[in-house]
């Protein structure tokens, strides 16, 4: 009995692997999520130096600017829906193609200060944004410079370190 044929079990779980296989397929041409767009630059941060603005290109600009480079991964539901979500949402709060509109652009120091940003699902996926303690402190004091929260708000403590180039 036991080796006459497939247990019944095992054609059900046939027919769920077969459907969730049909369902992952449709489901990549769903009209779902927001589309993958670059719009122009309409004015890039006023970065101080070339470093800083390639720390950022390499750990911000995929989610916080109109040039993001849409991985492989990102025309792939559902992961796609996730990303261009990210990418909504980021370039909503802090857009470093469009200086001056973010909601929350004054707050780009703070973020890489205390860890959030870049995100830890994003360092995990891309080495290029797991910054070293002093490319972080290169990025924060680039952030704090650009962010115009006047001049002396940190006070003397906390050392500007731009010039040179
Ligand atoms: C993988 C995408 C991604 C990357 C990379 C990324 N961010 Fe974000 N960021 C987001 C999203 C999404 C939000 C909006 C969070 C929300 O709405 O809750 C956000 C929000 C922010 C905010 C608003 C305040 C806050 O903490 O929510 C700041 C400031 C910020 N990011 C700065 C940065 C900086 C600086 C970098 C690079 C060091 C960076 N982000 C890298 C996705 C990203």
């Amino acid at each position: 009995m036991a080796a006459k044929g497939r247990r019944p079990g095992q054609a059900l779980l046939g027919r769920i692997g077969l459907g969730l296989l049909g369902v992952a397929v449709l489901v990549q041409v769903l009209p779902i999520g927001q589309p993958r767009t670059n719009p122009p630059v309409l004015r890039d941060a006023p970065w101080p130096n070339a470093q800083a603005r390639n720390l950022a290109a390499g750990a911000c600009y995929a989610c916080h600017s109109n040039q993001t480079r849409w991985p492989a991964y990102s025309y792939v539901a559902p992961v796609k829906w996730l990303v261009t979500s990210d990418v909504k949402r980021g370039r909503e709060a802090l857009n470093f193609s469009e200086w001056g509109q973010g909601e929350q652009e004054d707050e780009g120091a703070d973020a890489v200060e205390d860890g959030s940003m870049p995100p830890l699902q994003y360092r995990l996926v891309h080495p290029e944004a797991r910054l070293s303690p002093a490319e972080r402190q290169t990025l924060i004091d680039a952030l704090d410079a650009i962010e115009g929260r006047g001049g002396n708000a940190h006070g003397p403590g906390r050392g500007r370190g731009v010039g040179g180039g």
